[in-house]
């Protein structure tokens, strides 16, 4: 059996949850985590490099004889490290999880990913993309939506560059603000879209470029207050399965959004070894696209991999040799669900440094570190989510009391949660 020496390179929950299952398998020979955080060594050695520096990740890789890089975030992809490696002889025989760089795109620039779906008769959002040579025809289109507007920086904005405006010269006033650079060279151009109204989930997909293979899906909780209200986050929480992302639903998802996406990908000639990331949202019952991604989610991954009972280095080996049609997936039938802890005041401005008690002995959750650092004096929080309480239950509501319960048990100054983790759904 080939084994592996495997660099993951990010530093979440994500990560943690990507490195306990790669942990389990016996294609594992060795892990390392760049840079991880204060629970990654749980699985791995983290090692103090950064994943954009491609440099450096190459150095580490010849060294430590690494025959496969996951990439857990999008800003590695967008740059280009899956290029990187293939152009570089003597990194090329090295596999790489993750999308091209064209490929890529599809996360890294709005305006590409809607051209893409609209070249692939995807359903989305109508739109029309608006930069400072066009912006009166942008005008014009934005007055024929109804309200409310929605408003996207094309580029990478750290998950800021969306608006959602209510009022019409409020949105007039946003789009100028952003072609004049609210989100420097990111909004340079903008996506004007019309406003989908619906419940959203998280469909994520692996593929070798041919074939596919479809993970649980889940749905996240961005807003740091209950009943989702108050600034968005990074993701406070997520539920598997989704119950309105029924056969009838993922028949819908497969046949018109999936397979139309992998058949664009080989038409334009774009390479693709690793995760799409399909943010959907059901409107009236059929599903619309609202964004790619070309890497998993976070917080879905701490879900998602839970329910994930096949080997994952047995699917990336899949992936990375073009032979994933073979390869079989199986679902753990039962709900997970995670809930994070975050650090008080996040997202806006909190403290970091905090110390983290009761973490050491859970038992019946998984706590997938996120924003955590290991000291001398312990293990302190290092961002704003902190750690994820990812739990399995019979019923939604069984999975959710006993994270609740570890999050209860596990401590630090200004620790907050939302209780309300899997409200609308049934
Ligand atoms: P995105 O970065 O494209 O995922 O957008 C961030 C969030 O804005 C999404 O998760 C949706 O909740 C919301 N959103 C984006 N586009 C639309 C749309 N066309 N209609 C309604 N909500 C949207
Ligand atoms: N949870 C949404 C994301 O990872 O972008």
């Amino acid at each position: 059996m080939k084994q592996y020496r495997v660099l993951l390179l990010g530093s979440g929950g994500r990560e943690s949850a990507l490195a306990w299952k790669m942990k389990q398998s016996a294609k594992l020979e060795k892990l390392f985590i760049a840079p991880g955080n204060g629970g990654t060594e749980q699985y791995g050695e983290n090692v103090a490099i950064s994943p954009l520096d491609f440099a450096a990740v190459k150095d580490f890789v010849l060294a430590n004889n690494i025959n496969m890089v996951v990439v857990g975030n999008e800003d590695p992809l967008v740059e280009g490290i899956y290029d990187y490696f293939k152009n570089d002889p003597l990194l090329k025989e090295t596999a790489v999880i993750g999308p091209s760089k064209e490929a890529a795109r599809l996360e890294g620039s709005k305006d590409f990913a809607k051209g893409f779906m609209a070249r692939h008769n995807i359903p989305t959002a109508h739109y029309m993309s608006v930069d400072a040579s066009n912006m009166e025809e942008g005008l014009k289109f934005m007055s024929q939506l109804k309200a409310p507007y929605v408003l996207k920086a094309d580029g990478l904005a750290a998950g800021k560059g969306v608006l959602i405006i209510n009022d019409y010269d409020e949105a007039v006033a946003s789009l100028k603000e952003m072609l004049a650079g609210k989100f420097g060279n990111a909004s340079s151009t903008v996506v004007i879209e019309e406003f989908l109204s619906g419940i959203e989930c998280s469909v994520f997909v692996m593929t070798d470029g041919k074939s596919y293979k479809v993970l649980p899906v889940a749905k996240d909780y961005k807003r740091i207050g209950e009943g989702d209200t108050g600034l968005n986050t990074g993701g406070m929480g997520a539920v598997s399965p989704v119950s309105f992302a029924d056969d009838k639903f993922m028949e819908m998802v497969r046949t018109r959004i999936i397979e139309p996406t992998i058949k664009g990908l080989q038409e334009e000639k774009m390479v693709y070894e690793g995760f799409i990331f399909l943010g959907l949202i059901n409107v009236e019952g059929e599903p619309k696209v609202i964004e790619y991604n070309v890497r998993m989610g976070d917080p879905e991954t701490e879900v998602v991999m839970l329910r994930l009972q096949s080997d994952l280095m047995y699917l990336f080996e899949g992936v990375s040799t073009g032979t994933l049609t073979e390869r079989t997936i199986e679902i753990d039938p039962r709900y997970a669900v995670t809930v994070m802890m975050v650090s008080g005041g996040y997202p806006e401005s909190y403290p970091k440094g905090k110390l983290i008690t009761g973490w050491e002995d859970v038992t019946k959750t998984i706590l997938f570190h996120a924003g955590t650092k290991m000291t001398e004096e312990g293990l302190v929080t290092s961002g704003g989510r902190v750690i994820a309480a990812s739990s399995y239950g019979a019923t939604k509501e069984e999975a959710l009391a006993k994270s609740f319960c570890t999050i209860e048990h596990v401590k630090f100054e200004g620790k907050y949660f939302r209780r309300d983790i899997g409200f609308d759904l049934k």
